[in-house]
């Protein structure tokens, strides 16, 4: 079983639980994890799971669900999580793209968050980016008919780019994010706030009636 809390082996480099390891490219079963049906929201990118936490506090009757690539990340959000003591959050140590295209099935998700995701910043690292054309799609696929896809970002050109993109993608339409309640901040939000930088917002609905 996940999120248990802290496992008591030593918080190394390398993978030392079960859970530690990679969720491999197979169907996730969101039921059997929260022990019931009920609306799903999938963040990619937990970081410190402020984000997770407090959505999940403010939603009970929704089921809340953190991917997070990086091992020391991971066990971070794992032993927040599990002192937060909600039964409708869990974390997974998941590659965010790999997870979405492999284990969450098409139209299952109430809602998809992606907060300030790396933005490889160099020119021949942006192929390395999560948010692409692809990625927008897969999403998309992933979503209910009217389910959310918001992004944030601090990154200028990532969030030009992202801009453009989002128009390119037919399954979704771009909403005024500024006319909706703004989700719970996450730790980098905070952090760029204080220090006054613009920040790109995008409140993505998947359109009903489209593959
Ligand atoms: C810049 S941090 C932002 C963390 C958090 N969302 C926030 O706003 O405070 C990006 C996070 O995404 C994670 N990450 C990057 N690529 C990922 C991927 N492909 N799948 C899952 N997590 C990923 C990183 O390990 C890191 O924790």
């Amino acid at each position: 079983m996940w999120n248990q809390g802290s496992t008591g082996i030593s918080p190394g480099r390398f993978p030392g639980a079960p859970d530690e390891e990679l969720w491999p490219a197979r169907p996730f079963d969101f039921a059997a994890h929260f022990g019931r049906v009920a609306p799903l929201e999938l963040e990619i990118g937990s970081g410190k799971a402020r984000f997770l936490i407090a959505a999940a506090r403010a939603a009970p009757e929704h089921d809340f669900l953190g991917v997070e690539r990086s091992l020391s990340y991971y066990r971070l959000c794992r032993d927040r999580v599990a002192r937060a003591g909600l039964r409708n959050v869990g974390v997974l140590r998941a590659d965010g793209r790999l997870f979405i295209e492999t284990a969450v099935a098409p139209g299952s998700l109430r809602a998809l968050h992606v907060y300030f995701p790396d933005p490889w910043p160099k020119k021949k690292q942006k192929k390395r980016r999560l948010l692409d054309g692809v990625f927008l799609e897969i999403a998309a696929s992933r979503l209910e008919e009217g389910g959310l896809f918001r992004i944030a970002t601090d990154h200028p050109d990532y969030g030009r780019e992202l801009d453009t993109l989002v128009e390119t993608v037919p399954p979704l339409e771009r909403l005024d994010e500024t006319a909706h309640a703004a989700p719970p901040p996450t730790n980098y939000e905070i952090k760029y706030a204080r220090e006054g930088r613009p920040i790109w917002r995008f409140l993505l609905r998947r359109r009903a009636g489209r593959p």
